[in-house]
């Protein structure tokens, strides 16, 4: 299978790369190290149409197809992954749901703004017991007629500081198990909401991770996404494409050191010529480049199936797992190649090893996503 890409995809890539060199490289390691949330550089993602890729026009958004969106997280995630995380939890999550399964009134109340980064969006599924084990949501949400009343705490939300909209899910009826799971749309200005603390990350710590509490917080019937009990189903198709996103952020943290690890391996002498010219440094670069590449394809074929409406579960999960592990096994080579000097906060290595480890627990952690394969090939 090829994937050939389109003049579209090229200029696609080429503005992610040139915008990542010009506005994230600038105080990446600053932001990492200060936990800075990179608002203005979000903004600008906005205005470039980074953070509604898949939106269609109507709505605002760029109305492209998923491998544009596995293009362009590669090149924002090989300069700063704390940005991408925020890109792909708007892109993939928030926006791509509501405009699947969301009503017109809530399309146009809540996605065009999302879609050209006006506002960013938060997705709310885990909860301090419900973490991997998705259907044992405490998080309740009763119906009283004209609203559902809220009440629960929800954990490790990406954008939980600087989202003005969440996508909540919660249980509605537990004797009906997950089917008696909704997902609701709730604003930050609703009463009863608050955010908790932010997290100390060993990673990706320019993203703004918190917990959320929600006490009698009142959501308004039409805020529901889509049937009574949907909720859970809602949840899993757009973790499913959520994973792209963050297979395709795995891949850009391994490509990013990868690309670092040639350059250094090309300028640092040792033992009378460059480290590159050693067979040790090159085995290591052949294994890098092989995983990267295996991961890229693994990616668009995901990404190739969901444009083409084609059921993406599997694949999706197969990009995640694979490029997650590249990702933290190129990274950890990428240090290796630089020595001390790949030990110290000077060097983005350092940083991108760090980051990488979260790709493999996000979204579900590589067990999940062994979970979701196993179950796909015994049907
Ligand atoms: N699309 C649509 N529906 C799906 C689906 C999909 N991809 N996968 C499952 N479903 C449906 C099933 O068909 C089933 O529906 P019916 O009963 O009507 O047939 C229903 O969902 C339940 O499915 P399962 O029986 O497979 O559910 P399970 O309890 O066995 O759990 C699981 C499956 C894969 C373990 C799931 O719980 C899971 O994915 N857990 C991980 C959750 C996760 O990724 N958490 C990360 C938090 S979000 C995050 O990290 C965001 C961030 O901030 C970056």
């Amino acid at each position: 299978m090829t994937f050939e890409l389109t003049e579209e995809h090229l200029a696609v890539q080429m503005a992610a790369r040139d915008f990542a060199q010009n506005e994230l490289l600038p105080g990446v390691i600053e932001r990492d190290e200060q936990q800075k949330f990179p608002a203005e550089q979000i903004k600008k993602m906005g205005d470039l149409g980074l953070m509604g890729m898949m939106v269609s026009e109507a709505f605002g958004g760029g109305g492209m197809d998923t491998k544009s969106y596995v293009l362009a997280m590669e090149e924002i995630s090989k300069i700063d992954a704390s940005a991408a995380v925020v890109m792909s939890v708007n892109n993939s999550l928030v926006c791509w749901g509501i405009e699947k399964y969301g009503t017109p009134e809530q399309k146009e109340k809540y996605l065009r703004k999302l879609a050209t980064g006006e506002i960013i969006g938060a997705f709310c599924l885990s909860e301090p017991e419900a973490g991997s084990d998705a259907t044992s949501q405490r998080t309740t949400a009763i119906d009283q007629g004209d609203y559902y009343l809220l009440n629960g705490t929800k954990n490790w939300i990406t954008n939980g500081g600087s989202s003005s909209v969440c996508i909540v899910i919660a249980q509605s009826n537990p004797e009906a198990g997950h089917k008696g799971i909704n997902a609701f749309i709730v604003e930050k200005g609703f009463a009863g909401l608050v955010v908790g603390k932010k997290e100390n990350k060993m990673g990706i710590r320019a993203s703004d991770t918190h917990s959320l509490m929600f006490t009698d917080v009142k959501v308004p019937k039409a805020n529901r996404i889509g049937p009574e009990g949907s909720g859970f189903r809602f949840a899993m198709s757009v973790l499913s494409g959520g994973r792209i996103g963050i297979a395709a952020q795995a891949l850009g943290i391994a490509s990013g050191a990868y690309e670092l690890a040639i350059e250094y391996a090309k300028q640092r002498k040792a033992f009378g010529k460059e480290i590159a010219q050693h067979q040790a440094i090159q085995f290591k670069l052949a294994d890098m480049a092989t995983q990267i590449e295996a991961s890229r394809l693994l990616c668009l074929q995901a990404a190739d199936l969901k444009d083409r409406h084609q059921d993406f579960a599997k694949a999706s999960a197969m990009a995640k797992l694979f490029a997650s592990q590249a990702a933290m096994e190129v990274t950890t080579e990428a240090v290796q190649i630089h020595g001390g000097y790949g030990y110290v906060k000077e060097y983005h290595v350092e940083r991108l090893m760090r980051d990488a480890k979260i790709t493999q627990i996000y979204e579900g952690t590589s067990e999940i996503q062994k979970i979701v394969i196993s179950r796909e090939i015994l049907k």
